[in-house]
């Protein structure tokens, strides 16, 4: 049977991972969570100490950098770095700002498109990311694009941190999700902009179950598979 592919775009903090797993995991598909990719490649770069903006050091550095996605039992998406795990080390605010800055240099996106491809060429997908219904994917046949006001989406990700031993204030998290939208929204390339025929799906009311329920519907209206 032909592999079916989900995408799932929107701007940082929407739900998107959360809420991609959990359908992965309900329909028994393989969860690809893109931005990992571009987190991986700003870490190789910091570690260099190049510029994240800039265009030619790090288009320069590409050709050291192999990236592999893996899975380990639990379906959880590991990210190695020239053979090093680096799942851990890609979820600081400063690796979040270094995958903003490079993911808006071409070289980078070219050189990441093909591992996407691959991917949804193998296995039944779900893929969120910013640019996966309008360029890596546009033959997906489900699109959703998740959204929320960066008030709420600054709260979600504030929290998150906490939870994880990480200390922050919510006045800076909000100024980081702000930023970061500005950058992926306005960039030349591949901006974080909803396809077409994109459902639109806005989580700013609606706690984990009730979205994982919107999503659920709009796949089941799209594909007709018994979620
Ligand atoms: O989803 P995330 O926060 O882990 O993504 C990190 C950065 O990578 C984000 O600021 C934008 C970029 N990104 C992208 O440009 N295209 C994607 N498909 C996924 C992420």
């Amino acid at each position: 049977m032909k592999p079916v592919s989900i995408a799932i775009d929107g701007p940082s903090g929407a739900g998107k991972s959360t809420l991609a797993r959990m359908t992965a995991k309900k329909l028994g598909y393989i969860y690809v969570d893109t931005g990992a990719l571009y987190r991986t490649v700003g870490l190789f770069v910091l570690r260099r100490g190049v510029g994240t903006k800039d265009r030619e050091g790090v288009a320069a550095l590409l050709p050291e950098i192999r990236i592999e996605m893996a899975y380990d039992g639990a379906g959880v998406q590991r990210m190695l770095l020239n053979g090093e795990d680096v799942t851990d080390l890609i979820r600081t605010p400063e690796v979040s700002m270094a995958a903003s800055d490079v993911s808006a240099i071409p070289a980078v996106r070219a050189f990441l498109l093909d591992t996407q491809r691959d991917m949804a060429k193998k296995h039944s997908v779900i893929m969120d990311g910013r640019d996966i219904g309008t360029v890596v994917l546009p033959q997906a046949q489900v699109k959703i694009f998740l959204t929320a006001s960066a008030a709420e989406r600054a709260r979600r990700r504030w929290r998150e941190l906490r939870e994880k031993g990480i200390d922050t204030d919510y006045e800076s998290v909000l100024r980081d999700i702000e930023l970061r939208d500005r950058n992926d929204s306005s960039r030349d390339i591949a901006p974080l902009r909803p396809a077409p025929d994109a459902v639109m799906c806005d989580t700013t009311e609606h706690d984990l179950e009730a979205s994982f329920g919107m999503i659920c519907d709009i796949i089941r209206e799209r594909t007709g598979d018994g979620l």
